[in-house]
C-alpha cells in the first residue's frame, strides 16, 4: 500500500524543517519497507503571494485525498506588521482546521534527559514531567462571530462561542486519552467568569459518570498557568478550549527546553495534520539554523496516530533522543557548545535510522 502524504511547508523556516522531517520519514519507510508518496501544496503567506488565497481549494483537495498532512508553519512579518491586511496567512491555518474538521490538537509535553538543564525551571520540578494537552481547535473566540469594529473604529469585539456538541466530543477525547495514560484528567476553564466555560463544566460533569476510573479535576485557567510552571508533574491529560490551549502550550514549552522540540497532531473528521507547535520563526528563515526536531517528532506522531505504526514512531523518538545525547543539536539548545545546522541534524537523524 502506498500512503499519500500532503506536504504543506508554508512560510519562514517551514520549508527547511519540513525537508528534514521528510528525509527522516523516507529513511523510516525504507527501513520498514513502506511506500510513501509526497505531494507539495501551497499554504500561508507564500500561497497569498502566488494565488491570492492562504488555503487554496487545490491544497484542500490534496489534503482531503491524502492519508496524512505534514505541515510546517505559516506567518510573515509583512502581515504581522500590517494589521489592516484583509487576507492574512493565519486565515489559511484556521480555514484548514475548519475545513478538515480538526477539532482536537494533541500536544504532548515532556522532558528530554539531556535538555533538562535548558529549562528555566528547576530540574527537580521538570524532571519526569509528562502530560498531554488537548486543545479544542475549531471553536471559541478564534472562530466566533461577530468579530470586528464599530463604525467609528474605536471599539473592537470578538465572540467566544461553544456548542454542547463541540464541547462533548473534545472532552470525551480527553477522558479516552486519560484512560490510556495515568487516568487523571484536568479540565481547564474560566467558569467563574465566562458563560462558555460554564457550559464546558456542565457538559463535562454530565460525561464524568461514564468514566468512573478517571480522576477528574476542574481548574481555572489562571491557576493552570501557574501550576504548569510550579508543579508540572501533577498533570496527566489536560483538556481545554482553543485560546487557553494556545497560550498554555506555549508556556509549557519551557518544560521541554525549546519551542523547537514540541510536536503536535491535529485530528478530527477528515485527514489529520502533523505540525510543530511553533510558528514560522521568520528571523531564522533561510539561515539553516532552526531546530527541526519538533517537526521530526510530529512525523513520529504521524506514524503512530495516522498509520498505527508504533515501532516506526519509536525509532524516530530514539533517533532524536540519541542526537540530543550526542550533542548534535541546533543553536537554540547548544548551550554554548558547537551548534549544528538544521540540515546536519536532519542528516544525522537519517543516518541513525538507516544504521539502526
Ligand atoms: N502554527 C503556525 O503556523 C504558527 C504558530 C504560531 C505563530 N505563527 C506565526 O509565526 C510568525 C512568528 O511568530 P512568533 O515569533 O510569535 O512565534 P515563533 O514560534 O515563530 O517563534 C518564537 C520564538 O521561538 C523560538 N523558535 C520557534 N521555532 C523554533 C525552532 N524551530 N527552532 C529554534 N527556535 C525556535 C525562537 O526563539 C523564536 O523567536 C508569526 O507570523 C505568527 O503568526 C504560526
Amino acid at each position: 500500500m502506498t500512503y499519500k502524504i500532503a506536504v504543506l511547508s508554508g512560510d519562514g523556516i517551514g520549508p527547511e524543517i519540513v525537508k528534514q522531517a521528510r528525509i527522516v520519514i523516507e529513511a523510516v519507510a525504507k527501513k520498514f519497507g513502506h511506500d510513501f508518496e509526497f505531494t507539495e501544496a501551497l499554504v500561508g503567506a507564500v500561497a497569498i503571494e502566488e494565488v491570492g488565497d492562504p488555503y487554496p481549494a487545490e491544497t484542500h483537495q490534496l489534503c482531503m485525498n491524502s492519508d496524512a498532512v505534514l505541515f510546517g508553519a505559516i506567518g510573515h512579518p509583512r502581515f504581522d506588521n500590517d494589521p489592516s491586511a484583509k487576507v492574512r496567512p493565519e486565515q489559511g491555518l484556521l480555514a484548514m482546521r475548519k475545513q478538515l474538521g480538526l477539532y482536537a490538537n494533541l500536544r504532548p509535553v515532556n522532558t528530554f534527559k539531556s535538555l533538562i538543564h535548558k529549562s528555566p525551571l528547576k530540574t527537580e520540578l521538570v524532571d519526569g514531567a509528562d502530560f498531554m494537552c488537548i486543545r479544542e481547535l475549531t471553536g471559541g473566540i478564534y472562530f466566533g462571530r461577530p468579530q470586528g469594529r464599530t463604525e467609528d473604529g474605536k471599539t473592537a469585539y470578538d465572540t467566544c462561542v461553544y456548542t454542547a456538541d463541540e464541547i462533548e466530543r473534545i472532552v470525551r477525547l480527553g477522558f479516552e486519552y486519560a484512560g490510556k495514560r495515568r487516568k487523571k484528567l484536568t479540565i481547564v476553564d474560566k467558569a467563574n467568569v465566562l458563560a462558555s466555560s460554564r457550559l464546558w463544566r456542565e457538559v463535562a460533569q454530565k460525561i464524568e459518570p461514564e468514566f468512573p476510573d478517571i480522576e477528574v479535576e476542574y481548574m481555572f485557567v489562571d491557576n493552570a498557568a501557574m501550576q504548569i510552571i510550579t508543579w508540572p508533574k501533577r498533570f496527566d491529560v489536560m483538556v481545554t478550549e482553543n485560546m487557553f490551549g494556545d497560550i498554555l502550550t506555549d508556556e509549557a514549552s519551557v518544560i521541554s527546553g525549546s519551542m523547537g522540540m514540541l510536536p503536535s497532531a491535529s485530528i478530527g473528521i477528515h485527514t489529520s495534520v502533523f505540525e510543530p507547535i511553533h510558528g514560522s520563526y521568520p528571523q531564522a528563515a533561510g539561515k539553516n539554523i532552526a531546530n527541526p526536531c519538533a517537526t521530526v517528532l510530529s512525523a513520529a506522531m504521524m506514524f503512530e496516530y495516522a498509520f498505527g505504526m508504533m515501532d516506526e514512531g519509536a525509532l524516530i523518538r530514539k533517533a532524536v533522543d540519541e542526537s540530543l545525547e550526542a550533542g548534535i543539536v541546533t543553536e537554540d539548545i547548544a548551550d554554548g557548545n558547537k551548534a549544528y545546522s538544521t540540515s546536519e541534524v536532519g542528516e544525522w537523524l537519517t543516518d541513525f535510522i538507516q544504521n539502526a
